[in-house]
């Protein structure tokens, strides 16, 4: 069973894309995580768990949903993160969560996909043709990704140094709690009312109230699903935003520029 969470798009693409060359049934955690659905999940086939990367590490979001959910049949876990090129401690703490579930890591594979980080300053948008490559060069990746699931093999990925360690651990948790304000957060004449970034939102951060979307300053991971799966693109972000790009997998997917 291949499972994924996934904001703007990568993380959904990668994994549809293995579950259809393996012939597996996908599933998207957004509803579990919204409604704190821990049932459990059996699968006969091994796990695959697709992910983003947020701050360098699987979103908390994701982490703590699969630290509550109890897995049976399959006892193996493959994991796939998608990021703009660095996954940091991401494949660390996967591989902590499976042992704590006395089931068995079989690696994790870091695929680099179109940065989705909008309301950063720090990082430039991928720009298109990047995008194109990216996407294209994920495709061919998650072919031999399904080839070493299907012959039971161990997904490799780079060994993440002990300096890169000791940087990330403590900045996390402070990235986390001070770095991802909701003020910023505003609509725009666009904006009509429909809702879908109330129903994007993984943690039920977002309250439509007149007909407009409210960002409750609750522990928004700042995933961009709201702002990057507006259909009029009325969602920005203090003044960082306006003149970027709204990156969405799926402008990409209907360019006809991606050879699937
Ligand atoms: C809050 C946040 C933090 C991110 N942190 C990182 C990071 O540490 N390293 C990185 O390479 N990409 C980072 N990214 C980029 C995403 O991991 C990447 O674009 C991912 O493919 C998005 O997946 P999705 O479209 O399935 O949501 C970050 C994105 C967000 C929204």
């Amino acid at each position: 069973m291949v499972i994924y969470y996934s904001a703007s798009g990568n993380t959904r693409f990668i994994a549809e894309q293995l579950a259809e060359l393996l012939d597996d049934k996908c599933l998207d955690l957004k509803d579990r995580i919204r409604s704190g659905d821990n049932s459990k999940l059996c699968s006969k086939k091994p796990f695959i768990i697709c992910s983003p990367v947020y701050v360098c590490e699987m979103p908390r979001f994701v982490s703590y949903h699969l630290k509550h959910t109890k897995f049976c049949g399959n006892r193996n876990v493959y994991f796939v993160f998608t990021s703009g090129g660095y996954a940091g401690m991401s494949g660390s703490l996967a591989k902590r969560i499976v042992k704590n579930k006395k089931m068995i890591y079989k690696g994790h594979a870091e695929i680099k996909m179109p940065s989705n980080h909008v309301v950063s300053n720090m990082y430039p948008p991928t720009e298109h043709d990047e995008c194109v490559k990216r996407i294209n060069a994920a495709v061919k990746e998650v072919k031999k990704l399904a080839k070493i699931v299907r012959n039971e093999g161990e997904f490799k990925a780079r060994h993440v140094f002990l300096y890169e360690k000791m940087v990330i651990l403590p900045f996390n948790p402070f990235w986390a709690k001070y770095m991802q304000p909701t003020k910023g957060f505003f609509t725009t004449d666009k904006c009509i009312g429909c809702g879908l970034c109330q129903k994007s939102c993984p943690i039920n951060n977002i309250k439509i109230v007149d007909k407009h979307p409210v960002w409750i300053n609750k522990q928004c991971a700042h995933c961009m699903a709201c702002i990057l799966n507006c259909p009029f693109e009325a969602i920005e972000y203090a003044d960082i935003t306006q003149k970027k790009e709204k990156y969405n997998i799926k402008k990409y997917l209907r360019s006809g520029e991606i050879d699937i």
